[in-house]
């Protein structure tokens, strides 16, 4: 099995990355074979896990330049089972310099043939560019985190648009695996009602584990970790672990179905 997930939102500071880095470790921590493509040119993926993100080694814009191939790029990290295609700045051209290039929605995807993973997680920017469409381009599936907050639906509408886009023009397999909600806090009546919403509204969609706001998720990217080694007990850290079987557990199910 070889699954290929983008998370994405165009709105910033929604979890992205924090999604990414924990899931991926999470998902390595059950011998899943995982790699995680930084895709933002902020490289936030890449200091979470302790890479340095000012250009110090080749990076994934070596690779969607074909200057270097995947397996020189890739770096495995102190965590077991967890690969990464590290970001830096230079990313931030990608758009420019291919806006003309005919295949330029797939530069990615082409880069992602034979390879030997059981899950690859993209990280998206804030942004529905040239980056996170060649991120959707390239993936089976896309995971949406939303914050409870009160704009959360109507970033939601627009990302879902991007997704029939693709869809029709590109690609017309990709699906949208879930969305999970982050950042809830208990104490708010605000994230209560959003939670609400959002479950009326998107119904099976909303993955039933829910990360709650915390601040060892805020504290590890400083240390270079993930919440999940820098403090595996605290609520944060179990909320991923908890989000990572839910997605196995719908994987099964989806595999089930299909054959
Ligand atoms: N559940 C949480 N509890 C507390 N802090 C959180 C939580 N999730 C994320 N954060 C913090 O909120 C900020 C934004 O999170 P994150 O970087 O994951 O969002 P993002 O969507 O990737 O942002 P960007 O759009 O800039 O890429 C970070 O400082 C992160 O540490
Ligand atoms: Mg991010």
């Amino acid at each position: 099995m070889k699954k290929i997930i983008s998370i994405a939102n165009q709105k910033g500071g929604v979890g992205k990355t924090t999604t990414t880095v924990n899931l991926c470790t999470a998902l390595a921590a059950t011998r899943k074979k995982t790699l995680l493509i930084d895709f933002d040119p902020q490289g936030n993926s890449s200091t979470s896990l302790g890479f340095d993100s000012r250009k110090r080694y080749p990076s994934i814009y070596e690779l969607l330049t074909e200057q270097l191939p995947l397996k020189t790029i890739c770096r495995q990290t102190l965590i077991p089972n967890l690969s990464i295609v590290t970001a830096s700045e230079d990313l931030a051209g990608f758009e420019v310099e291919f806006s003309q290039d005919e295949n330029r929605v797939s530069v990615l995807k082409r880069c992602l043939k034979d390879l030997d993973f059981d899950y690859i997680i993209i990280d998206c920017p804030p942004a529905l560019g040239l980056l996170t469409l060649n991120a959707l381009v390239a993936s089976h599936s896309v995971i949406i985190p939303l914050q409870c907050e009160y704009f959360a639906l109507e970033g939601l509408s627009q990302l879902l648009q991007t997704v029939k886009r693709v869809k029709k023009n590109y690609h017309p397999a990709l699906t949208v695996q879930g969305i999970v909600l982050t950042m809830f806090d208990g104490r708010n009546a605000l994230n209560k009602a959003v939670v609400r919403d959002v479950r009326e509204t998107m119904r099976s969609m909303v993955y039933q584990t829910v990360i709650p706001r915390n601040v060892k998720l805020s504290e590890a990217p400083s240390h270079g970790k993930p919440a999940l080694i820098y403090d595996m007990r605290s609520v944060g850290a179990q909320a991923y672990i908890r989000l990572a079987a839910e997605i196995i557990r719908q994987e099964r199910k989806n595999n089930d179905k299909q054959s």
